[in-house]
């Protein structure tokens, strides 16, 4: 499945949420350059950039169906980032790149002296959203998709290790109430199933798995996600 803008912003309200929360960290500065890595369609990065005063903010994103097709965007994927920033912001992305004690450190790497890492991630793959897609691709012979994402301690320790400042990394649930369970269907529908091939025999099982672990109506979807702000010094 690819990327879907109009899927993805079916739930653009409950998505804003971890945004408000990570940009209380935001340190505004005159004149800054900054980067939303996995920028998708760019409401967040325009956000962002009406924060941020004289600055130049560009979005990356590595699917042209989400990127805006207006200046300030750029297809590219973002372990391929070069130059240096005053604030590297990424929002709901950095899951969909492996390796992430080099990812850490290579977007590190791309920041000033003084600059800040503003980050945030789901971490909701126990959650039986995530486990059901699992197991039915795995039951139709589709590859299963794993994340690279450590314990979240591990992301306190890395920025340490890296040197960073005024560091925080939090844990945090966000708790969605959605009409039923085929609402938790067309959430993931905009986002994780995208890594899978998503035929009528798929969304089926899938929806019929979901539909048994969370009956009712409304249901709680509980969302964790890890936020995390570094400076380096
Ligand atoms: C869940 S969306 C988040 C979009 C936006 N940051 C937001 O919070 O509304 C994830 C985005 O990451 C992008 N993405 C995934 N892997 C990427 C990569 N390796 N390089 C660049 N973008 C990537 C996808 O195309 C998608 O637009």
């Amino acid at each position: 499945m690819t990327w879907d803008p109009d899927q993805y912003h079916r739930f653009r309200s409950e998505r804003l949420a971890p945004f408000e929360d990570l940009i209380r960290w935001l340190r505004v500065r005159p004149g800054m350059k900054a980067v939303d890595l996995g920028c998708g369609p760019g409401e967040l990065t325009r956000r962002l950039a009406a924060l941020l005063p004289d600055s130049e903010v560009i979005g990356v994103d590595s699917s042209a169906e989400m990127l805006p097709k207006e200046p300030g965007f750029e297809l590219g994927r973002i372990e391929d980032i070069r130059g240096e920033y005053d604030l590297i912001f990424s929002h709901a992305a950095l899951q969909w790149v492996g390796d992430h004690p080099a990812l850490l450190a290579k977007l590190w790497s791309c920041l000033k002296p003084g600059g800040q890492l503003l980050v945030q991630m789901p971490y909701n793959f126990e959650h039986v959203s995530h486990q059901a897609a699992a197991r039915v691709a795995h039951s139709l012979g589709q590859p299963v998709r794993t994340f690279p994402m450590l314990p979240v301690e591990e992301y306190a320790r890395l920025l340490y290790d890296l040197g960073a400042v005024d560091f925080e990394v939090v844990l945090k649930v966000y708790p969605h109430v959605l009409a039923d369970a085929d609402a938790i269907v067309e959430w993931t529908r905009g986002t994780l199933l995208t890594a899978y091939q998503v035929t009528d025999e798929f969304l089926k099982d899938y929806r019929a798995e979901v539909r048994k672990a969370c009956p009712g109506a409304p249901v709680f979807y509980g969302f964790k996600r890890i936020l995390m702000t570094a400076s380096k010094p």
